[in-house]
């Protein structure tokens, strides 16, 4: 059993967890059939207040595939969000239906707040721009597979390194491993956030800044793309000004080594050309496989934690957090700015970070 009960943040789990829930799932793909009944008589609540194709879609796979059923929506205006219901009453509502929430929000660290009030467990299934931790499972379970380690690895991260949440997570949970390395490829306008950089230098992770796919495309095991988040830009002329700054194409595909691999979260926009889908190197659609049999593990492990009350109440902090995403600045949460340093304050639901 796994020590969370809910998945809100890759550090959740611990590398030795990871390791479980990689076995479970190679052993879930290579014999599914003892797997069709894990979870009969077991329900999947899915609230997804955000657009989805295939979070929501492998994680209602895994769930059938396991035998469980699923009720939710995919739309918060067919939800009672619309009358002003909020999230915090909205966990407490499906723990009274389900056996486990899966949640995707737009404001960073709505799935936080709902762990806090649901009896069951809650999977993050991203949060605004903040963290995607089973995209990062996805991922790493990608590694896993194709290069059969999750350490000595060089991973140019390229595109929307500010917004892009699954970058993020992928950082942090990387972190625990020997011998990573990052190239960390992006205008200006969509640097990696401080936090992420200061994290990197407080956990001496090796790491170069770049603004061109040339400048790193030749020395790493992993080129990891993402699309530029348009749902997040606040000035849409910036938006248009950058939403095309790369495109990897075949020719740049020639200065890459033989085995490296091409990995992106999808959905992909104009960031991969089409005519890279048919380089040997390119796994962005074998990774979104991988996500089901890594989501059908989770579930499992996580559905045995099971009905656990939760009775929290938070007492406000004076310091409140500037983060403009963060659902303390949309619902009625009680501020969490945390001292974790002289003059350093950190928000509980969305990491957002401010010195005095
Ligand atoms: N990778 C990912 O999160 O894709 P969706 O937005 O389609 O779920």
């Amino acid at each position: 059993m796994l020590k969370t009960h809910s998945l809100i943040e890759p550090q959740d789990l611990s590398v030795e967890e990871i390791d479980h829930l990689f076995a479970l799932a190679d052993d879930i793909k290579n014999r599914p059939q003892l797997y069709v009944n894990a979870c009969a008589g077991k329900l999947m609540g899915t609230l997804f207040y955000e657009p989805s194709t295939r979070t929501r879609l492998s994680f209602e796979s895994a769930m059938n595939r396991l035998g469980g059923r699923v009720v939710g929506f995919s739309d918060p205006a067919s939800s009672s969000a619309t009358k002003g219901e909020t999230v915090a009453d909205t966990a407490r509502m499906v723990s009274a239906y389900a056996d486990i929430i899966v949640m995707r929000h737009p404001w960073e660290g709505a799935p936080k707040v709902a762990s806090l009030y649901s009896d069951i467990p809650v999977i993050n299934a991203g949060d605004g721009g903040h963290n995607h931790p089973t995209q990062t499972l996805t991922d790493l379970y990608t590694f896993h597979t194709v290069f059969g380690r999750t350490c000595d690895l060089n991973i140019a991260l390229c595109g929307d390194l500010k917004f892009g949440r699954t970058v993020h997570s992928l950082i942090l949970a990387m972190s625990r491993y020997k011998n990573v390395s990052f190239s960390l490829i992006s205008p200006k306008e969509l640097r990696l956030p401080d936090y992420l950089l200061d994290f990197m230098k407080e956990k001496q992770i090796p790491y170069k800044e770049v603004e061109k796919i040339e400048d790193a495309i030749a020395e790493c095991d992993v080129l990891y793309m993402t699309r530029i988040q348009q749902e997040r830009f606040s000035d849409k002329d910036e938006y248009e000004r950058l939403k095309d700054c790369y495109e990897l194409d075949t020719e740049k595909m020639k200065l890459a080594k033989q085995d490296m691999i091409v990995m992106h979260p999808l959905p992909r926009v104009k960031e991969i050309s089409t005519e890279v889908d048919y380089d040997p190197r390119a796994k962005y659609f074998r990774q979104a496989r991988y996500g089901m049999f890594i989501r059908m593990a989770l579930i499992l492990e996580l559905l045995e934690g099971g009905y656990q009350p939760k009775n929290t109440r938070l007492v406000p902090t004076e310091r409140k957090c500037s983060n403009p995403r963060c659902i303390c600045n949309h619902q009625d949460e009680p501020q969490q700015m945390l001292k974790i340093g002289e003059g350093v304050y950190r928000c509980l639901y969305c990491d957002h970070t401010e010195k005095d």
